[in-house]
């Protein structure tokens, strides 16, 4: 399967983001919303099959020390196709000379990360905005 990765935002159809999100599980966000975020982050990816998005990821920093991937995402029907690693990498690679690389591995996807040699903290702490936030990152982790 032919897999177009690239970082040109001008181009990409938010609500298609917006459904990503919403296909994987994370809820409702805008496409507006989700526009702003996204041009807001130093680093972005986006996988395409055909003319159609099917992923994308992006980072939060502070343009030196430190960065975060956060917002990495693929379609559920292109899961598994080794999309998710190729942005991961493209996205750390962008981070390399800050301080540290840092990410938040969604409910049940450690698995993914220690696979590909994340390193789990034992001292990553989150203020919890809801007791269903803090069932989220307490268990099954
Ligand atoms: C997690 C996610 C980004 C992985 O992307 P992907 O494109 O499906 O993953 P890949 O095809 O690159 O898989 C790479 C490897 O990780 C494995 N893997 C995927 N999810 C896994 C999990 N939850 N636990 C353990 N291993 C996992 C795959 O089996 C594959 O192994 P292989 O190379 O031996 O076949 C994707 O499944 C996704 O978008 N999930 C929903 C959103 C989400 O939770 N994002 C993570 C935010 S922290």
């Amino acid at each position: 399967m032919n897999i177009r990765y690239t970082n040109e935002i001008n181009a990409v159809d938010w609500q298609q983001v917006s459904k990503i999100i919403r296909d994987i599980g994370w809820g409702e966000r805008s496409p507006e919303e989700l526009k702003s975020a996204f041009q807001q982050s130093s680093f972005t990816r986006f996988a395409y099959v055909k003319n159609d998005l099917v992923g994308m990821g992006r980072t939060v920093d502070d343009g030196k020390y430190y960065g975060w991937v956060v917002d990495l995402a693929i379609l559920p029907e292109h899961q598994g196709k080794g999309i998710g690693t190729y942005i991961l990498g493209e996205l750390e690679e962008d981070l390399k000379p800050f301080l540290s690389t840092m990410l938040t591995a969604a409910p049940g996807k450690s698995g993914f990360y220690e696979k590909l040699g994340w390193v789990k903290q034992t001292a990553a702490y989150i203020w919890p905005r809801s007791e269903k936030q803090k069932r989220a990152f307490t268990e099954n982790c």
